[in-house]
């Protein structure tokens, strides 16, 4: 089969190295791409929001599947335009794809079918949404940018001075564009934080294994959030008796409800899940593979993802037994300097031969370009090294081995990824 992967990131680079084990895999292009794809596919010059440019290449070159794997495209309709044309295309169609697209419509989807997230109120007014937050509010409170706003649309308020910032930040001074058109009001939560990916043909519902992320720059959960500066797989702290929680509760209602609105989703469904002293609630869905979790959550999985993938486009999901292996991943983000706010650019990276052909470790390019035959930073988050081993443990002490081989200027990552499961029971680790 030809394929093509739609996106520039470490997720896709995991995406391109999984496929092409497949042995129906015949060729991956992948639009754009970056260096490290580069490697095993062939980088298309084309942008994730040119669509009618996407589905002419798909047509050219008789691309059998593609696969998007940014959210951008898919809550902007690409599935639409290509499936318009009579193309394969992996993901949900732009009805759907709003799930992700908005918060307020995801919030609505959940209470209105009983899925358990923390309660909220919307608002497009900010005059409305300050005297709900000076009447009834309790704090420490949440506010989100309705839209896409690259997972940095969420703050987390401590009182009542700092919701009006944020209100202001994100109705009055749009800090996130049109994504703050509306915004969500939500009761803060604590727990375990657990990231669980899924795949669904609009019917079943089959999770991958789970991971958790690292959103904050910072060693300790400190500093700005991130896209994510690490991963691992699995959480220790999600049980089997909180999955079969989830599946009944969480993921099946959540694929019933949008086959229910008229808005049937297939592709990948990320719930972003807390685990409160109530039971696990969302606390948002992605309408793609999480990045970097799909870092972690490939490199573990058994089935040829192309044999899954069909299946969810068919609606034959209910004949696919997927399966992980019984081991565990860790991925630590290897970021150039400043990041998340300003980066230098073109730096050399030095050191990626160190895992050259091994079968445990793999380095995901999130950011590289290549330059005179090396490889060069073009990115904030700039690698995802990612290690297997048979426990936590050791897939972290292997991953951290390798991380600390691989070099360029300004480079830093955190210390502490999977530190948590030192907190898990020693069975679990
Ligand atoms: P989201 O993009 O909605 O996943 O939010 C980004 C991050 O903000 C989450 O990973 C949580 O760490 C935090 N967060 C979001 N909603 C809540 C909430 N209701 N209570 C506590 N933390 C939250
Ligand atoms: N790692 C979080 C995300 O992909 O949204």
């Amino acid at each position: 089969m030809k394929i093509l992967i739609v996106g520039s990131g470490g997720r896709e680079h995991a995406l391109a190295w999984k496929i092409a084990q497949s042995p129906r895999c015949e060729k991956i292009w992948c639009a754009p791409g970056n260096a490290g794809i580069g490697q095993i596919a062939e980088c298309v010059d084309i942008k994730a929001m040119e669509f009618d440019r996407l589905a002419d290449f798909a047509q050219e070159k008789g691309v059998d599947l593609t696969v998007i794997g940014m959210d951008d495209p898919l809550v902007g309709g690409i599935v639409d335009v290509f499936e318009a044309r009579g193309l394969k295309v992996f993901g949900p169609r732009k009805c759907a794809a709003i799930l992700e697209g908005s918060k307020a419509f995801s919030k609505d989807l959940m209470k209105k079918y009983n899925i358990p997230t923390a309660g909220y109120e919307t608002f497009d007014d900010p005059a409305e949404a300050l005297r709900y937050l000076e009447t009834e509010a309790n704090f420490p409170i949440v506010l989100k940018a309705d839209g896409l706003a690259l997972g940095k649309g969420v703050l987390i308020c401590a009182d009542l001075d700092e919701a009006r910032d944020g209100v202001r930040a994100i109705m009055e001074d749009k800090q996130f564009g049109d994504a703050g058109n509306q915004m969500v009001i939500e009761e803060f939560m604590t727990g375990r934080e657990v990231s669980v990916l899924s795949f669904t043909d609009g019917k079943t519902i089959l999770p991958m294994t789970s991971a958790q992320d690292h959103k904050r720059a910072g060693d300790g959960d400190t500093g700005l959030n991130t896209g994510g500066m690490g991963t691992f797989s699995p959480s220790p702290f999600y049980t089997d008796e909180i999955a079969a929680y989830c599946q009944e509760k969480i993921f099946q209602p959540t694929v019933d409800a949008m086959a229910a609105e008229g808005r049937t989703f297939k592709g990948i469904i990320f719930f972003g899940l807390m685990l409160t002293e109530q039971g696990p609630k969302v606390l948002e869905y992605n309408a793609r593979f999480g990045d970097p979790e799909a870092q972690v959550v490939l490199p573990r999985m058994r089935n040829d993802l192309i044999n899954v993938m069909e299946a969810c486009v068919e609606g034959t999901l209910d004949k696919v037994d997927l399966q992980f292996e019984d081991n565990a991943a860790v991925c630590v983000v290897v970021a150039s300097g400043g990041y998340p706010v300003s980066y230098g650019k073109g730096y050399e990276i030095k050191g990626l031969e160190t895992v050259d052909g091994r079968d445990d470790c793999f380095v995901f390019h999130a950011g590289t370009a290549s330059r005179d035959g090396a490889f060069v930073t073009n990115g904030g988050r700039v690698l995802g090294v990612t290690a297997t081993g048979s426990d936590l443990k050791q897939a972290r002490a292997k991953a951290y081995e390798a991380v600390e081989k691989i070099t360029f200027e300004k480079a830093f990552f955190r210390h502490d990824i999977g530190k948590a499961i030192d907190e898990a029971p020693e069975s679990a680790r």
